[in-house]
């Protein structure tokens, strides 16, 4: 495992679903990564995040899985959560290690996580999967997430929802995506984790605001959103799938 120093290269698995499109290189758009969506909008998922985080477990050790430059390892941190950031590309790091210097992470790839079993009691990864892409790399990085997670604790996975039909459209605008990426069905998270030794105790599509947003109608956009996410059918079609996980076996200490 590496810390900080950075010094391996990125070990993300670079199998791509498309034939045309290179994976993302995240050395490269690490250092705009942050300002690539309305500061008010990343506001207001980072909050919502961090709410379901504290509504649902309990602060313990807790890995944030593709970090990237940590903007909610920091504020789960900041909520008594003993976090370790791991992201597989050092400029991602980087820009987290100048924020929050106290805050050491780890570089690595989610395929094959450098942990022993039944390490935290919550591991989460947040816009991660779509990036991972390739199914067999899916379905071995959600098996890792609940084998370092102990028996009891809670595995979380927020990404984007494929039923969504704006996010193609966003897609195709922010230096994060580059075609590569695959948006994957909520139930073959659920496949992932099952495999994994986890079962699901939270399965909900939230989120609907998007990145166009004018800052002064946020209050509007965000009741659209409670208003939406909470109606049958129609939530189907909200930005994320979040599903949370329970690791099969005795409560987390
Ligand atoms: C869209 S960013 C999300 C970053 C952060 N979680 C957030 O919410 O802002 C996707 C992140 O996934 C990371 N990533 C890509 N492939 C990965 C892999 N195989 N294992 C772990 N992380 C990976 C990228 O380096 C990048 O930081």
């Amino acid at each position: 495992m590496s810390r900080t120093t950075l010094e391996p290269t990125a070990t993300t698995t670079r199998t791509s679903p498309s034939q045309t499109a290179a994976q993302t290189d995240f050395d490269e758009v690490a250092e705009a990564y942050d300002e690539s969506l309305p500061a008010h909008v990343v506001e207001h998922y980072l909050a919502k995040r961090l709410t379901f985080i504290r509504e649902h477990t309990r602060p313990g050790p807790t890995l944030d899985l593709g970090c990237g430059t940590g903007l909610l390892a920091e504020r789960v941190s900041d909520a008594g959560y003993a976090v370790t950031p791991l992201d597989p590309f050092r400029g991602m790091l980087r820009v987290l290690g100048r924020r929050r210097p106290d805050l050491p992470a780890v570089q690595a790839s989610g395929t094959s996580l450098p942990f022993p079993d039944r390490t935290f009691a919550l591991t989460y990864c947040v816009a991660v999967m779509h990036h991972v892409a390739d199914p067999d790399a899916v379905r071995q990085t959600l098996i890792e997430m609940v084998r370092v997670t102990r028996p009891g604790g809670h595995v979380l996975v927020w990404d984007h929802n494929p039923r969504n039909p704006y996010w193609p459209l966003l897609m195709q605008r922010v230096p994060q995506d580059t075609g590569a990426e695959r948006l994957i069905p909520e139930q073959e998270i659920l496949d992932g984790l099952a495999a994994g030794g986890a079962r699901p105790l939270v399965v909900k599509p939230l989120g609907l605001v998007p990145d166009f947003a004018p800052r002064r109608l946020l209050p509007v956009a965000t009741g659209l959103e409670r208003l939406v996410e909470h109606a049958p059918l129609l939530n189907r079609l909200c930005a994320h799938n979040v599903i949370l996980a329970v690791k099969d076996g005795r409560a987390a200490t």
